[in-house]
Formats: C-alpha cells, structure tokens, sequence
C-alpha cells in the first residue's frame, strides 16, 4: 500500500498522468471515494496523459464511457448508479476486462467478480477543501512491483 498527499485539483490530475503511463491494456483501476472525492478528476488525468480529452461530460449518468485513440482503448464507467453486480454482469461488463484499459468508480460494487489483479486507488478528503489523500494498493502478482 502506497500513499500521496495532493493538495489540489492539478496535483491529483498530476499523480494520475504519470500513473497513466505505466498502464496498458488489460489493466483494471478500482476508484473509491466519497461524491466529491476526486475520482473523475484522477480519469480526468489519465485521459489527458493519453491526449483523449480533458473534461469528462456527465459520467453519472451512463455507466460506461469509451475513449479511444492509437491503439489505446480506455473503458471508463461510473457505477454510482448500478443496483448490484448482476446489473454490471447484465450488460456484459466483464467482457470489457480485456478490452482495454478499465477504470471503475465505485468499483467496489463489482469487487467480487474483477479480475485478480487490479489496482484500487481510494481517494480521501483531507482537512482543508483542496487536501486529498490518495491510498493506492495492488491486487495480485501482476502489479506487486508497480511503484507509484
Ligand atoms: N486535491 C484535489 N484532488 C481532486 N479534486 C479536488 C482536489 N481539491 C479539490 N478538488 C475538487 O473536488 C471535486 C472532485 O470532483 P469529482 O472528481 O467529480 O469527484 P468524484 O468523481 O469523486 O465524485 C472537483 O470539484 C475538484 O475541483
Ligand atoms: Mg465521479
């Protein structure tokens, strides 16, 4: 387990570029946090760091958004809204495992059924408005060497 200390809306958007560029596909993010937390910002990043977009449009209300450059396919899906796993198994979620790289907010609404490597990144608020803590542990052998 890994942790940051961000003290703005930029430096999360600056931890999550350079963590983008250890990503491929295959590789699955769990985002956890409260509403407010910062979790589309961090997607926000990742998208920047890939050259896709650098505003997200209302996520909450689809639960999946696709991006797709060069050969790199981001899968980004905002599961606040999904009443249970069977919903995301429903729509075929799993099949996006492979696909691409795939970010989940509030993923651990699916913790039981991703893969067995993942990296799951809890953001935290900290005690003035702009502070966030960034809590970042890895699932299974394929990230144990991952340094953030
Ligand atoms: N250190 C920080 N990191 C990320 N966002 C921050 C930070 N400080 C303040 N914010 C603000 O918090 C909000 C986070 O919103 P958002 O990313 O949509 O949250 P979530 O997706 O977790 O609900 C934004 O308004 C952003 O400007
Ligand atoms: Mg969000």
């Amino acid at each position: 387990m890994q942790e940051r200390i961000s003290k703005s809306e930029l430096e999360t958007k600056e931890f999550a570029k350079n963590f983008a560029s250890k990503l491929g596909r295959g590789d699955v993010i769990v985002l956890s946090g409260d509403l407010g937390a910062g979790k589309t910002k961090f997607v926000e990043g990742i998208l920047e760091y890939f050259g896709m977009q650098e505003e997200i449009s209302s996520p909450t209300f689809t639960i999946v958004n696709e991006y797709h450059k060069d050969k790199i396919d981001i899968y980004h899906f905002d599961l606040y809204r999904l009443k249970d796993v069977y919903e995301f198994e429903n729509i075929g979620g799993e099949e996006y495992f492979n696909k691409g790289i795939c970010i989940f907010e509030w993923g651990e609404l699916i913790e039981d059924i991703l893969p067995n490597d993942y990296i799951k990144i809890t953001i935290e608020k900290g005690n003035t408005d702009d502070e966030r803590k960034l809590i970042i542990e890895t699932l299974g052998a394929k990230y144990e060497e991952l340094s953030f």
